[in-house]
């Protein structure tokens, strides 16, 4: 009999600062409610130069990691597009932050929004053949698109993690994936920008197309209909993404269940509205958000999760809940650090923003604070990243 293997524990992070996007849409001019109603963005995490994929990831995994899990890991896989070292992968950097043991394998991940769903799809296969062990997948990001550009409303930043093992307190994923790719230019970054490039509206096309063909090939090759999952978890770019997309199909669920998904929907939608865009972490983090803002939910609920990278690449895949589940999503946790965050004002942001060490050639400190309980960025010292990390929260 094959074993099940699933998510465990997931943790998440996001930054302590947060920016308010109806006084942003004032400062640019713009309606407040196409921020909040057409685009359906309330907050954006704002990332001062001492974050960064590696903090947030490691602090993000440091809330569900215990020492007999340190023991148990064969593998860190980082999935990030914001990565911050042309050669070293993220996971190198987190390993050693996180005290896990030397005798595991790390790498680092990319493409686009998707690649934290490969990374979790590699963890659950080695846990499979390797059912005494685990796995830890850290998918992180920062959407940065550039002051008063059309993809400003849409940031964000924010780390998920999750621990892969057999017979997982959390959910089973089922072996039910389908997916696809095709060469799109709706979103990419050069290697020489630290900002992306974006055409959102063929973006949001090509997203749709492919949650449409990919449902339909679910469909033919799982015998399930829509009435048969009880709720999604979308890659969220912007939270009117996963409606666009589910209104394609919702008309083939029965009323009721109808009104039992667009309830879901929104709960799944509740943290990017006040996060904003994470990237390849989005999907998961709507996962999250789902488990701590809908209270129906059951053991045995079967959820769909809709995974989409830009340039593009897409997943569709099911897990089920497995009793006890409520237990183990950090709701309470997840609601401190957001509730917790420092409001800043839109000059505040806009300086922020342009603070970050971008230049590796400089030794420079960044604004971390020792007196901090997170994970730090430093600094740069002779072009090597330096990050601190408080041994005793560990
Ligand atoms: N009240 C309510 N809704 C309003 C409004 C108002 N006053 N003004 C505009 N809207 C609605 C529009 O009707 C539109 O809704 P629709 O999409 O359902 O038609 C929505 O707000 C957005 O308006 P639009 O004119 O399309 O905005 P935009 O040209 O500024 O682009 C994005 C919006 C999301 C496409 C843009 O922010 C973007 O490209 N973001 C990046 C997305 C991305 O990164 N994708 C790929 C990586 S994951």
């Amino acid at each position: 009999m094959t074993v099940a293997v699933g998510i465990d524990k997931i943790g998440f992070d996001t930054p302590g600062l947060v920016l308010d996007l109806v006084s942003l849409a004032k400062q640019r001019g713009d309606e407040p409610d196409k921020y909040t109603i057409g685009i359906g963005q309330d907050q954006q995490a704002v990332v001062p130069n001492y974050e960064d994929v590696v903090t947030m990831g490691v602090n993000a995994a440091q809330s569900i990691l215990t020492d007999a899990d340190r023991q148990d890991l064969d593998m860190l896989i980082f999935a990030t597009e914001s990565g911050v070292d042309n050669s070293k992968s993220a996971a190198v950097f987190a390993q050693q932050l996180l005290d896990l043991p030397v005798n595991i394998r790390t790498i680092e991940l990319k493409q686009a929004c998707y690649a934290g769903t490969y990374g979790l799809m590699q963890a659950r296969d080695y846990v499979t053949l390797h059912p005494d062990r685990k796995v830890l997948v850290i998918a992180a990001d920062i959407a940065r698109y550039g002051l008063a550009t059309p993809g400003e409303v849409t940031q964000g930043a924010g780390a998920v993690a999750m621990l892969v093992a057999a017979n997982p307190r959390l959910a089973v994923i089922h072996d039910d994936s389908v997916f696809m790719s095709q060469d799109t230019p709706d979103f990419w970054r050069p290697i020489d920008r630290s900002q992306a490039l974006v055409d959102g509206h063929l973006s949001t096309d090509v997203y749709k197309a492919m949650f449409a063909k990919l449902w339909q090939r679910y469909q033919d090759q799982t015998g399930l209909d829509l009435n048969q999952i009880d709720g999604w978890a979308f890659h969220l770019p912007y939270t009117k993404m996963a409606k666009k997309a589910l209104d394609q199909v919702i008309d083939q669920a029965d009323d009721r269940h109808q009104d039992l998904l667009k309830q879901r929907l929104a709960a799944s939608q509740a943290y990017s509205r006040r996060v904003g865009n994470t990237y390849t972490a989005s999907v998961y983090m709507s996962l999250l958000s789902l488990l701590a803002n809908d209270d129906s939910l059951q053991a045995g609920d079967r959820l769909g999760i809709f995974s989409y990278g830009s340039g593009a690449e897409a997943e569709l895949f099911s897990l089920s809940l497995v009793p006890g589940f409520e237990d183990q999503g950090p709701k309470t946790a997840v609601n401190r650090i957001l509730d917790r965050r420092q409001l800043v004002s839109v000059p505040e942001y806009e300086r922020i923003f342009s603070s970050q060490l971008l230049d590796s050639t400089v030794n420079s400190r960044s604004a971390a604070s020792p007196r901090s309980l997170r994970a730090q960025f430093w600094g740069w010292q002779d072009g090597q990243r330096l990050y601190q990390v408080p041994k005793d929260e560990l």
